[in-house]
């Protein structure tokens, strides 16, 4: 028997392809570029703070993960019912995905951005708008405004965009929610924004004066857009991804229609303990975070120096544009040499990882170049 009584919106759901490991190559260490991860040492007290919080494995954790919880309220200056934490940012998503969308409704997202995104909406069984990207890698705003119909139950938006980087400013992102009902939720997704805080990066939710390193101030973008719902996430910069830690921060009303989908304990004793020692840490985060970014942009411009189209990026990855073809290609030459980076058909998205994998993606790209070249 495989015919069982499935929901009819699964048949068309594609299953989360995971980033591919790399294949072990004789003679050279091999690096995983392929799931955005963040490659550095964990933290000293990030680590005894988890050691500390496995000692009692028989017990639930907090299912209100009341400290962290209060940590991220008083971070981004919002009382505590503005705030839920989630198995990393993907629960909150699917949490709202799950509050907003069924076959009756209508998504809007940006394409290529999350691959999550597609796969939850199809699985709600709501119809899909997947609005491409402008040729540079952006949000195409104006014509996501004009796909927002009266069946529309949720937007999403990605800044710094998985996979080409881009970060949406403050002006366009007014503008876009300017044009969006009043009633109608939108999704910021955050994940990266830590990376975000070169010249070019500016957040959405950044203080008026625009600096980049300016504390986000969240209340005024909530009191601003009550329909606004900001997605954050400690797998990526903070570098606890295994850990399950992601929350929302949004109107007290969407919260508690998310806390009906969010499993209860789903973040577990050692996520919380070590989500609010990074917290505290977040000094030392944003300093990592930056030498993330410097290498980043190190990459970006040694491979647009080989000739690669790769537009500015303000997460911890960066994006070649390729034709599908290519693609696999720079993939498969990649993993030859020991590193597994994405393959996402039009493009190739690299992970930033140690020195020694960025050299040898960098001698990759410059044998790959020459063939093209010839
Ligand atoms: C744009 C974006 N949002 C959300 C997530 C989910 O991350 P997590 O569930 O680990 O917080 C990811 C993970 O890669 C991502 O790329």
């Amino acid at each position: 028997m495989t015919n069982f009584r499935v929901r009819r919106a699964l048949a068309d759901t594609p299953a989360y392809r995971p980033g591919r490991p790399p294949a072990a190559v004789e003679g050279v260490t091999s690096y995983k570029l392929s799931s955005n991860e963040n490659h550095l040492e964990p933290l000293a007290a990030v680590v005894e703070a988890v050691e500390g919080a496995s000692g009692a494995p028989a017990l639930y954790p907090d299912p209100a993960a009341t400290e962290l919880t209060a940590a991220l309220a008083d971070f981004h200056g919002v009382p505590v019912d503005h705030v839920v934490t989630s198995a990393g940012s993907s629960e909150s998503l699917a949490a709202l995905v799950g509050i907003t969308l069924d076959a009756e409704k209508q998504v809007v997202y940006p394409w290529p951005s999350f691959e999550m995104y597609p796969q939850l909406s199809s699985f709600s069984g709501a119809r899909q708008v997947a609005v491409p990207l402008t040729a540079d890698g952006r949000h195409d705003l104006p014509a996501m405004a004009q796909a927002i119909t009266g069946d529309t139950g949720l937007v999403l938006l990605c800044s710094p965009n998985n996979p080409t980087g881009a970060v949406l400013g403050q002006a366009e992102f007014d503008s876009f929610m300017s044009q969006v009902p009043e009633d109608l939720i939108v999704v910021l997704d955050e994940a990266y924004i830590e990376f975000a805080d070169g010249s070019e990066a500016v957040s959405a939710l950044r203080t008026a004066d625009g600096h980049p390193d300016a504390p986000v101030d969240m209340a005024q973008a909530l009191d601003t857009y009550s329909n606004l719902a900001v997605l954050r996430t400690f797998s990526k910069a903070h570098g606890l991804a295994g850990l399950r830690v992601g929350y929302t921060i949004a109107h007290p009303a969407i919260i508690h229609e998310m806390r009906k989908s969010i499993a209860p304990f789903s973040v577990g004793a050692a996520g919380q303990a070590a989500g609010l020692v990074s917290l505290a840490l977040r000094d030392e985060v944003a300093v990592r975070a930056k030498s993330v970014g410097a290498t980043r942009d190190d990459l970006a411009a040694r491979l647009r120096g080989l000739g690669f189209d790769v537009p500015p990026s303000g997460g911890n990855f960066v994006w070649l544009s390729l034709g599908e073809h290519e693609a696999h290609a720079f993939a498969e030459a990649c993993l030859a040499r020991g590193l597994a980076v994405r393959d996402l058909g039009r493009g190739i998205r690299v992970t930033v990882g140690p020195q020694e994998a960025m050299d040898r993606l960098v001698e990759v790209a410059s044998a790959f170049a020459q063939e093209r070249s010839a």
